[in-house]
């Protein structure tokens, strides 16, 4: 009999052990999800999609403070603007990214143009950084408008008091100025002409021999930007061969 009693006393203390330990709440604790890295929301009210030209693509890419390669990317897609509104999200940011960028990246995540740039360090420690896109068009001419035109090219050309050359490259005006437009200051070219990069006058005036075309060095400007200059220029010529030619026009 007394042995009935020892077991007895035995299961009733299990019993009392699993329901305590089941009350105590630390069941949930083990349950909740934990995240090692930030992540990034972009957000944004968009009306106009393109595809970039082949080996280009719209992303949302984090990168360190050296280098120019993506650690990390979320290339954007039409299918993530749902009723005119943007949403992407790139998460698990690692401790060394440095910058998140809306920007053109190449074939190799390489960054090729800038669109807007928020910078980590600068940011309360959150679990979520946000960027509120300031492109309405994901499109080859807006990247180029705000990454390129608008960072290097209109202090002269518009954006003062003064379009020299009368060449306006400010955003409304300058892809109608320079797409299949005889150049001022050389009259047998055209400052795009579209299909042709090489018989394009923006095209001459930015390659790494073009320095004495203008009066102005303009490959200069171009390696001020601060982007790799030949990715940036081969983005520009598939630019140039994905727009229509002049005679289609006419
Ligand atoms: C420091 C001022 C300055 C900046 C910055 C500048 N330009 Fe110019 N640009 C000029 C001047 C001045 C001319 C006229 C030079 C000449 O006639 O020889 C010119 C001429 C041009 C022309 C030829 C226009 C024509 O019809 O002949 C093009 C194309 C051009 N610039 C594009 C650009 C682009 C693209 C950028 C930005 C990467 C840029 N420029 C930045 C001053 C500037």
């Amino acid at each position: 009999m007394k042995h009935f009693y020892f077991i007895y006393l035995l299961l009733l203390l299990l019993v009392l052990l699993v329901v305590t330990s089941c009350d105590s709440g630390d069941v949930h604790e083990v349950y909740r999800f934990k995240s090692t890295g930030r992540t990034a929301l972009l957000t944004g009210s968009v009306d106009e999609w393109e595809e970039l030209p082949e080996g280009y693509n719209i992303a949302l890419a984090a990168f360190g403070s050296t280098s120019d390669y993506a650690l990390g990317q979320r290339i954007l897609s039409a299918s993530d603007v749902e009723s005119g509104r943007l949403r992407v999200e790139l998460s698990q940011l690692s401790d060394t990214v440095h910058t998140v960028e809306l920007c053109v990246t190449n074939t190799l995540r390489k960054k090729t143009l800038s669109l807007q740039r928020l910078e980590l360090a600068s940011l309360p420690a959150q679990d979520t950084v946000r960027l509120e896109s300031a492109l309405r068009a994901l499109t080859s001419a807006s990247c180029l408008q705000k990454g390129f035109f608008d960072e290097a090219c209109i202090r002269c050309h518009g954006g003062g008091n003064q379009s020299a050359r009368g060449l306006n490259l400010t955003e409304g005006h300058s892809m109608a100025m320079l797409v299949n437009v005889p150049a001022a200051s050389h009259p047998e070219l055209l400052r795009v002409s579209g299909g042709r990069p090489e018989e394009s006058l923006l095209h001459q005036i930015l390659a790494e021999s073009g320095q004495d075309v203008l009066h102005i060095n303009h490959v200069e400007i171009l390696h001020k930007l601060g982007v790799d200059t030949d990715v940036l220029r081969t983005f520009i010529d598939e630019w140039i061969k994905s727009l229509p030619p002049k005679d289609s026009n006419s």
